[in-house]
């Protein structure tokens, strides 16, 4: 890329968007073009189309997506397949029928099988079932994948995709319908403690690990991909770290200041058991992250606090 080419960040209101334009920004890209939702729905193929002919970017960041937590997933699972699956091929589609050069396709960790080795490597896609709460995401985001392999293999096209683990930090989603994990805890403790309450009911028994990465983190290393690997086979971007739900819990809890009970709703779901992502390639890649869990937690409240106290 250079300094003046120009790029579609499809998504750019996202907390994932948002972080990639600040990373091209801070690298000296400005010519960076962007539609709202409301502006283009990425569901209809002939507006997708149509924006493409019109704008003829050269390089596509695809961050849109229908994204929400393990409740959203599991009560939504033919919506969640639906949106991401047509967001996926319009956009990837349209871009390759207008000769974008470069289309980086965001995926998500939830593509491995359920029961996949830890941590889990690039080369376990497809080895085994999914999760059974996000199925329908996990198919969509696999056939994103897939369709930019194919079109490299088919056509020579250079189109990659990069697989992050969870993600958190500014520009979360804070709806409780909607949210991850993290954002979750920080939205219910923060009022926890602002009505004094004297419990949190959190979901799950707690032991879960998950691993978590700040979206500043993964906006650095999308930049980096889209300026330096051009290979069929996804990338991982993770921490290589993981905490229990229950650590995680107590850590938010203390960035937050609630001092109340914790306790865990077991007839709720946990997920999977355990998903840790192997991030050696990106490492090899010449790439790792450098926010601490505490410290992004703490920039992830300030954000909040900023936005919605
Ligand atoms: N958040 C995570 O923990 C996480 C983890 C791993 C991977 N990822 C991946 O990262 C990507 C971005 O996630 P995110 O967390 O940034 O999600 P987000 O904050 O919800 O942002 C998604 C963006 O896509 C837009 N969008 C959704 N449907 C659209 C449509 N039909 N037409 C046009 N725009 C549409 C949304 O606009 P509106 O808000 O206006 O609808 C929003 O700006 C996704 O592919 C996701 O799979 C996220």
């Amino acid at each position: 890329m250079n300094r003046d080419s120009k790029i579609y960040v499809a998504g750019h209101r996202g907390m994932v968007g948002s972080a990639i334009v600040r990373e091209l920004k801070k690298r000296g890209y400005e010519n960076i073009v962007a539609r709202s939702h409301d502006e283009l729905n990425l569901l209809r193929q002939a507006d997708t189309e149509a924006f493409f002919a019109k704008e003829k970017p050269e390089y596509v960041f695809l961050a849109a997506a229908r994204v929400g937590g393990i409740g959203a997933n599991s009560n939504y699972p033919a919506d969640f397949m639906y949106e991401n699956m047509m967001i996926a091929m319009n956009v990837i589609h349209a871009a390759f029928e207008n000769k974008v050069k470069k289309l980086e396709f965001l995926g998500s960790s939830c593509i491995y099988p359920r029961m996949a080795p830890q941590p889990i490597s690039e080369d376990a896609l497809l080895t085994s079932a999914l999760e059974q709460t996000n199925e329908g995401y996990a198919l969509a985001k696999i056939s994103g994948l897939k369709y930019c392999a194919y079109l490299k293999r088919q056509f020579g096209a250079d189109y990659i995709s990069v697989m992050p683990t969870n993600l958190y930090g500014p520009g979360d989603n804070y709806t409780p319908e909607r949210s991850h994990v993290l954002p979750a805890l920080i939205r219910r403790f923060h009022e926890a403690k602002v009505s004094g309450a004297k419990e949190v009911v959190c979901w799950g028994d707690g032991s879960p690990l998950r691993e978590f990465l700040y979206v500043d983190d993964l906006a650095e290393l999308c930049v980096f991909l889209m300026e330096n690997y051009d290979e069929e086979e996804t990338v991982n971007a993770g921490t290589g770290k993981e905490v229990t739900i229950k650590e995680l819990a107590e850590k938010v809890a203390a960035v937050v200041g609630y001092e109340g009970e914790i306790k865990w709703d077991t007839s709720k779901p946990n997920g999977t058991p355990r998903k840790l992502l192997n991030v050696s390639k990106a490492a090899g890649l010449g790439w790792t992250y450098h926010t601490e869990l505490e410290e992004g937690i703490r920039l992830a409240y300030d954000d909040f606090c900023k936005n919605f106290c």
